[in-house]
């Protein structure tokens, strides 16, 4: 079969090189925007008169055609024909005959793949930003049911102090708020037109980029045409983002592992979530928050695989680029399945408050309660400190908490210790008297869970009205 790039070429291909070469087997997802592409820059090959109108109206419809078969799932494939764009070309040149070799007018496949790339990205992140929103709203809501549900807080792995669970589901919240405004602020360097950049150095007919760039949608064009077909920016921080959100996914779902197990026995997933052993008939595994923790992995390695590929790389085009595509791709697909399995998992896990609540209580972690207590009695914090740290070791020995210990051996160690004690040790107590903003004090989650509210609200605002 004859290239569409044949003409200097006398030897035949060979169909395993060409299948090493072929692109086809996955940048065919990018058809759509292929086809999109090529209906822009034609109808700007027609307004700056380089194609007739009657050509630019039989290109048109053919791709329109096109467009419907696709949709269709009528339009094959082939790996002879290397990528989507030559496999799109031969099409068109099958519906209408030669004047599609009149499309590739001005333009490179260096700047078609480039555009289709763009395109792709600008819809994938609005994609990503809206389960992210879903997820948000998800933890926001969870929060607002759970201020009052109390559960250790942590440092080392360690009972550190108690603290509310919507607090830590607000912690969680705050790092997909960033994810997403990471993502929103990256659609500033998508939105770049390449089109019209053609193989490297621009072209010689009097295209009209910008036009083609409206006709799409772009806000901007490259300024640069070298700059433009070989710039792969843009996929990168869409990787680098995805794999600080997947971090960000991974140790909540770390959290989730932990908290499912026999030891904490804080929460239970729903059967939807879980899955069982084919062994121990007992099992009920949190497979889906394993499988996203472990599937950061890949994502990152999406990231550190196109980050080796640009390396090195010279200007302008290099067939390396072409490896661009299946992290991105697969990239896509993972996060946008991870962000909405995150958000049913949680939405639907169930919480033992008594188990966790109980678990603060067998424990030190009103340490220091007793501390800050004595230092509002004006004793040094440090002092305070030595008192306490030796209370818990001498506890320790007899196996028994700070509640436990009798007033009269708390004043024969000091006197300012009172009977409000046992008040202050109190779990609750230690969680309500934090009042420091952004603190994990009821009344500090509940303003939280406010906030959090509005901004979606105000979100939800800007994207009806859009
Ligand atoms: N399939 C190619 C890619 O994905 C399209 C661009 C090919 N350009 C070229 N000069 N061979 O990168």
């Amino acid at each position: 079969m004859k290239k569409l790039w044949g003409g200097r070429f006398e030897g035949k291909s060979e169909a395993w090189i060409d299948a090493f070469g072929a692109s086809i087997t996955f940048d065919q997802q990018l058809a759509q925007q292929d086809i999109t592409g090529s209906l822009a820059h034609v109808k700007m090959l027609a307004k700056t008169e380089i194609l007739t109108q009657d050509e630019a109206e039989q290109i048109t419809n053919g791709l329109k055609t096109l467009q419907v078969k696709l949709t269709a799932g009528e339009l094959e494939f082939s790996i002879e024909n290397e990528d989507i764009h030559l496999n799109i070309e031969t099409h068109l040149h099958d519906e209408i005959g030669p004047v599609a070799g009149k499309l590739h007018t001005g333009r490179s496949r260096n700047d078609q793949v480039a555009t289709d790339m763009h395109l792709y990205l600008k819809e994938t992140v609005q994609e990503v930003i809206e389960k992210i929103q879903l997820f948000r709203q998800v933890l926001v809501q969870k929060a607002e049911e759970n201020i009052e549900t109390i559960m250790p807080g942590y440092t080392h792995l360690q009972h550190a102090q108690p603290i509310s669970f919507g607090h830590h589901m607000m912690a969680y919240y705050g790092m997909l708020t960033r994810d997403q405004e990471r993502f929103s602020e990256s659609l500033k360097r998508i939105d770049i037109s390449p089109l019209g950049c053609a193989a490297l150095a621009g072209t010689t007919f009097p295209i009209d980029r910008a036009y083609s760039a409206e006709l799409l949608g772009f806000s901007s064009i490259y300024d640069n045409s070298l700059d433009g077909v070989s710039d792969r920016d843009f996929i990168l921080e869409f990787l680098s983002n995805s794999s600080i959100m997947m971090m960000h996914l991974s140790r909540f779902c770390e959290e989730i592992i932990l908290w499912c197990s026999h030891e904490f026995q804080f929460i239970e997933l729903t059967d939807t979530f879980s899955t069982g052993s084919s062994i121990m008939p007992q099992k009920k595994n949190p497979d889906m928050a394993e499988l996203i923790r472990g599937k950061s992995g890949r994502v990152y390695g999406n990231l550190f695989s196109l980050l080796t590929v640009l390396k090195g790389l010279p200007l302008a085009y290099n067939k390396d680029l072409q490896e661009d595509k299946e992290g991105m791709f697969d990239t896509a697909q993972t996060i946008l399945t991870s962000l909405e399995i995150m958000a049913g998992m949680v939405e639907t896990m169930s919480l033992n408050k008594e188990t966790m609540e109980k678990s603060t209580e067998k424990d030190f972690s009103n340490a220091t309660e007793l501390a800050d207590y004595l230092a509002n009695k004006g004793l040094p914090f440090r002092q305070a400190h030595e008192i306490v740290g030796k209370l818990v070791l001498d506890c320790t020995k007899k196996g028994i908490y700070l509640q436990d210990i009798p007033l009269e051996e708390y004043q024969a160690v000091t006197p300012l210790i009172e009977a409000d004690i046992y008040q202050t040790l109190a779990s609750k107590t230690a969680i309500e008297r934090r009042h420091s903003y952004g603190g994990t004090g009821f009344d500090q989650v509940r303003a939280a869970v406010e906030r959090g509210k509005e901004a979606l609200k105000k979100e939800d605002k800007k994207n009806t009205t859009k």
